[in-house]
């Protein structure tokens, strides 16, 4: 009864110009070990799931990607949504698609930007955390202990340990605090990271979609004709745009009070923006991260440098930024508080 579903429909903006809106970060492999990050994902768990039981949410523009990518994965387990409405909508059609075969699944649903270092770890957490869902009417989600106040991820609260394990209910849920909230949520050792990782039974997680986002779900169902792939497609076709453009964290995790987390240990990367690749890589000489690309550094810190295969870039005393090409831009780029700097560059270059 354990699903996963990889949300693979972002586009991964903060990570321009290595990431474009035709070609985002999570279809390329950016780090050159010969698997792309949705592959990578996955990869990690097909190890350890049914592959049959593998769904993957993406938008219509990245359908051929998807399947190009991952030609294992049955054409009826990719759903391509219309428009972006980012990941609540998302999640309640994969809700709606998975309980269309299988009412009682348990589902992990991942997102396609991340790195996990310990598969081991990552396993067993994974499917103790299914189980959880399966014995209880609860949203679990999986937390990290913070190592910097990054206000470009969700927070949560952890308050009294549940009988399982290291699992807590959880007091608050904040998704991308300002900086102030993130360095005091950092410092109070109560708070972790999220990492995006979340479960629930697929009946559950129905009927919170049904509360707090009425539209979405209860308009798939008040229509009680969908019963085939077929029917489903058409019916998204026409509704998608019409439903709200928000995240499951904003959309179910900050509203609902019965939440859990897991406190996790397995090695976790975000890869949505440079500052959080350059703080998760392992460094070189003078700490700087360079990414499959062709440097030669002398008296460089502090850098994060990524570069097209054919290039070989030269580079002599420069300390704390980023360095990025790819399809004809070129961003260079002081590291710091850069996330905001791309979105807008982005919009202004008009190169998305
Ligand atoms: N199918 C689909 N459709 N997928 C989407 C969509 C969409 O409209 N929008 C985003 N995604 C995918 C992205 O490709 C990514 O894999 C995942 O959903 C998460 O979206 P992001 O846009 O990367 O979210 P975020 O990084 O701002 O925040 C989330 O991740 C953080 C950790 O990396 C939140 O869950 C935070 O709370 C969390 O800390
Ligand atoms: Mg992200």
């Amino acid at each position: 009864n354990n699903y996963c579903v990889i949300l693979a429909g972002g586009k991964g903006r903060r990570l321009w110009p290595s990431s474009r809106d035709r070609f985002p970060k999570q279809f390329i492999d950016f780090f050159g070990v010969g698997r792309t990050q949705l592959q990578q994902t996955f990869d990690r768990f097909a190890k350890f799931m049914d592959k049959e039981n593998i769904y993957v949410n993406t938008s219509c523009e990245y359908l051929e990607y998807v399947r190009e990518q991952l030609p294992e994965v049955a054409a009826d387990h990719i759903m391509a949504e219309p428009i972006h409405r980012n990941t609540a909508p998302s999640v309640a059609w994969a809700v709606h698609r998975i309980m269309m075969t299988n009412p009682n699944a348990n589902l992990i649903i991942t997102p396609s930007d991340q790195n996990i270092f310990n598969d081991t770890a990552f396993q067993s957490n994974v499917l103790e955390g299914l189980q959880f869902v399966e014995q209880h009417d609860a949203l679990l989600t999986m937390g990290i202990s913070p190592t910097r106040p990054e206000p470009g991820y969700g927070y949560i609260q952890k308050g009294e340990r549940s009988e399982q394990g290291d699992i807590y209910k959880v007091k608050a849920f904040t998704e991308k605090p300002d900086r102030e909230f993130a360095q005091m949520f950092m410092e109070s050792k109560e708070w972790y990271w999220n990492t995006g990782l979340f479960l629930a039974n697929a009946r559950y997680l129905r009927q919170c979609l049904y509360s707090f986002l009425p539209y979405v779900l209860r308009s798939i169902e008040s229509t009680k004709v969908i019963t085939t792939i077929e029917e489903e497609d058409a019916f998204m076709k026409e509704n998608f745009p019409r439903y709200p453009n928000i995240s499951l964290d904003y959309g179910v995790l900050e509203k609902s009070d019965n939440v859990y987390v897991m406190k996790c240990n397995f090695g976790w990367a975000d890869f949505g923006t440079w500052h959080g690749i350059y703080e998760a890589t392992s460094r070189g000489e003078g700490d700087n991260v360079v990414i499959d690309s062709d440097v030669i550094l002398e008296d460089c810190s502090n850098n994060i440098i990524k570069l097209p295969k054919d290039r070989l870039a030269v580079i002599n005393g420069l300390d704390g930024y980023i360095v990025a090409e790819e399809d004809n831009v070129l961003f260079i780029c002081k590291k710091e508080d850069s996330s905001a700097l791309v979105r807008r560059y982005v919009n202004e270059v008009q190169m998305k």
